[in-house]
């Protein structure tokens, strides 16, 4: 039998990760979240006190990088980074790591070995429009600014983070439109993806909507 794959894309906070795990536990097929692989190079650029606007310097430090993904862990060059790849340092220089081509090209080598080898549902920005133009379902997440801002703030307040709601909101909108208007692979709904509005739902019923377009 053929390998599943299942493609979740959509603006950051849609709730792309919650269901794709919720999805891939009840299917008994892998998870991977694309974003954690493009969090952890910036991780190590920023550890490594790589100048984020030189595009050389990123590429080199990447070709040199190692990510896997094990018992629901992040391995960056064989040790767990789930925590520090989620710091506000991080998510504030994402987008600029996530933009450079280079970069890309080697993260969607290692999503596209994953997804040929085994069956796997993967979230990210260029799932269906990109990574895999062929997979079986697409969904693409949305939900209003504030909702996605008000769902991440409650996040960070939770983990004791000190911050401002309109900020996370702010930040958020600032990373969407460079992910949104990078030139190679942007964030963009696949044609034949179905789109979920997950504004004022409930994570079981987005899990609902999702499982009921799965055959
Ligand atoms: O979880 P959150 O929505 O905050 O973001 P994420 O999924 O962890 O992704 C972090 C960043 O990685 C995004 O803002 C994009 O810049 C980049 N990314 C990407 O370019 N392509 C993907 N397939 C996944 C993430
Ligand atoms: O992966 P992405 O950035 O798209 O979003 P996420 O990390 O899965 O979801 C962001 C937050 O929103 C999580 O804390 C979820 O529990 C929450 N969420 C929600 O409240 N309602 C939904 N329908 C989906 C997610």
């Amino acid at each position: 039998m053929n390998n599943l794959v299942i493609a979740i894309d959509g603006p950051a906070g849609a709730g792309k990760s919650t269901i794709a795990k919720i999805i891939a536990d009840k299917l008994n097929i892998n998870y991977i979240d694309t974003g954690a692989m493009y969090r952890a190079v910036t991780l190590k650029c920023l550890q490594n006190k790589v100048n984020i606007e030189n595009e050389d310097e990123v590429i080199e430090l990447t070709k040199k990088t190692e990510i896997d993904f094990k018992d629901n862990n992040i391995y960056l060059d064989g040790k767990v980074v789930n925590e520090e790849i989620r710091t506000i340092e991080v998510t504030n220089n994402v987008s600029n790591v996530a933009k450079i081509k280079e970069v890309r090209c080697l993260m969607v080598d290692v999503q596209r070995e994953i997804g040929t080898r085994n069956s796997v549902i993967l979230d990210g920005r260029d799932i269906g429009s990109y990574v895999f133009p062929n997979a079986d379902y697409k969904f693409f997440l949305i939900a209003t600014p504030e909702e996605r801002g008000a769902r991440r703030y409650k996040e960070l307040i939770a983990k004791g983070v000190e911050v401002k709601l309109q900020d996370v909101i702010d930040d958020i909108i600032k990373r969407d439109e460079i992910d949104s208007s990078r030139e190679f692979a942007p964030l963009v709904k696949a044609e034949d993806a179905i789109e979920i509005d997950t504004t004022g739902k409930s994570i079981d019923d987005v899990v609902e909507s999702v499982l009921n377009k799965i055959k």
